[in-house]
């Protein structure tokens, strides 16, 4: 391993300063993708609209502030690490290898169908994060894994709004945000619900990098 700007220098002991900068280095981005998701999920909660406002509205709350505990919780590993955690919004736009959630106003389904493709980039990338640092630091790899227990019930909080009655999501095989939520209308149709805002929404939009 060699060292790298994020090399500290001290670590927590018995840890050394070489494999302390790795950890830190792949705690970074894992921040970077929790204060985004933080804030995504904020978004979504005063951007939501349609027959299932309240529930969607009031679901994300809870989400939010346990995301923002993960943030938390990943920077002060960063610091006991020896390391700076970099928590600052340019910071954040700069470093962060996807692109900005792009559904605006829109209703439930599409923005779950957006917020399904959102949670699995997170979780991926965690569950990368995770195995890389199993085998140099089990205290941060148990950080991890607590997240994504959470962030797995989150997702699991989101699909159960988009299956059907196959058993499939019905936005399935969608490769960006704004495909996600356009997936979602033939649904939304079957029930005679306005898609708001929808439409107008997924043209403007960028497709979102996977990866968070
Ligand atoms: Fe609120």
């Amino acid at each position: 391993m060699s060292p790298s700007d994020t090399t500290p220098r001290y670590s927590v002991p018995g840890l050394g300063v070489r494999k302390g900068g790795r950890v830190i280095e792949l705690l970074q981005p894992r921040l970077h993708a929790l204060n985004d998701l933080a804030l995504t999920l904020k978004h979504i909660h005063w951007n939501v609209v349609g027959p299932h406002f309240i529930a969607v509205h009031e679901m994300l709350d809870p989400q939010t502030a346990a995301v923002r505990s993960m943030a938390d919780g990943a920077a002060e590993r960063i610091s006991a690490l020896g390391g700076e955690p970099h928590g600052t919004p340019g910071a954040l736009v700069s470093e962060r290898t996807w692109d900005d959630y792009s559904v605006g106003r829109a209703d439930a389904l599409a923005h779950l169908g957006a917020l399904d493709l959102v949670y699995s980039g997170v979780v991926k990338d965690h569950r990368r994060a995770a195995e890389e640092v199993a085998s140099i630091d089990p205290v941060t790899e148990d950080l991890l894994i607590g997240h994504l227990r959470s962030l797995e019930q989150f997702q699991w909080f989101v699909r159960a709004h988009l299956e059907n009655g196959s058993g499939n999501l019905i936005q399935a095989g969608a490769s960006s945000e704004a495909e996600a939520a356009e997936a979602t209308a033939p649904v939304r149709k079957t029930t005679g619900k306005k898609t708001t805002g929808t439409k107008r929404t997924a043209k403007k939009a960028t497709s979102a990098k996977r990866t968070r």
